[in-house]
């Protein structure tokens, strides 16, 4: 399916591995020119290359999303590098702790937070008005399965991920009639960094085998979704949240 990205501009957090790679990777295949943003600036310009090698288009930004003058900053270079910006994919994430609640250390709630949810509302708050200006636009928010569900002993990664669905829903009502589609997408264990780190800390690879599929899904699998989402194929579709979670949430 062509997509249309020809002419776009997109941006991408935490695009430096895993999901937020594969989002940039299949949006420069599809034409767009994509600001690679990350905290990590060996890994931006890393997703950088790869999309370059291919004929594709892309820059890098380093920045850390918990820093509000920072985001402004990178919206700033987006529109001034690019011309403008017409899609935003608000990504970048970290796990938590593997604690019960009456237990969760206070430091590792307030970075999941600051990460997780404010993150994404300091991209949005920045993002929508350079879209306005240049006459719409299309954000997709990542949250998580566990946005919809609740997983013990990670309290701060689950009520994080839930407050992205909240602002999300906010934001789509509110952008509705300017031209500005807002969703988020839920992906279920993923094979990425994330996981891997979280897998031998917790024993999750043992809880991704027993999903329903009985594999974890792709970067790519959650790519597609998103940049589906991103396109006017989803002309219709705004303020909702869109699982790819190889029925993980369907018990
Ligand atoms: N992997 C999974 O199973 C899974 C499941 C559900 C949701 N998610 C979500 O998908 C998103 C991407 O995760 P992933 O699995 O690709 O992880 P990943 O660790 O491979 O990638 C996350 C990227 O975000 C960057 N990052 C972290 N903190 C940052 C900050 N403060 N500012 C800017 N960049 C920052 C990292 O450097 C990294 O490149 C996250 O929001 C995560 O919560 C992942």
């Amino acid at each position: 399916m062509r997509l249309g990205f020809e002419g776009k501009v997109a941006l991408v957090t935490g695009a430096g591995s895993g999901i937020g790679a594969a989002v940039s990777r299949q949006l420069a295949e599809e034409g767009a020119e994509v600001v690679i943003a990350d905290i990590n600036a060996e890994a931006a310009e890393e997703t950088v290359a790869v999309i370059r090698s291919n004929g594709g288009r892309a820059r890098n930004f380093t920045v850390d999303v918990t820093d509000a003058a920072a985001v402004e900053r990178l919206i700033d270079f987006t529109v001034q590098q690019c011309g403008g910006l017409d899609m935003a994919v608000n990504n970048a994430g970290i796990d938590g702790a593997r604690k019960p609640t009456a237990d969760y250390p206070l430091d590792i709630w307030h970075k999941s937070m600051n990460v997780n949810l404010n993150g994404v509302f300091y991209c949005m708050k920045y993002e929508i008005p350079a879209m306005l200006a240049g006459g719409g636009g299309a954000i997709v928010n990542m949250s998580s399965v566990l946005g919809s569900v609740g997983l013990p002993f990670s309290a701060a990664y689950t009520a994080a991920k839930h407050g992205v669905l909240g602002l999300t829903k906010v934001a789509a009502i509110e952008y509705a009639r300017m031209g500005i589609r807002i969703n988020a997408v839920g992906p279920g264990w993923i094979e990425t960094t994330l996981l891997s780190e979280h897998s031998e800390a917790s024993g999750s690879r043992r809880m991704a085998a027993l999903q329903p599929m009985g594999r974890r899904g792709t970067p790519e699998e959650v790519a597609s979704l998103v940049c589906f989402l991103l396109s006017e194929q989803a002309a219709f579709i705004t303020g909702s949240c869109h699982l790819v979670d190889g029925a993980y949430s369907a018990h």
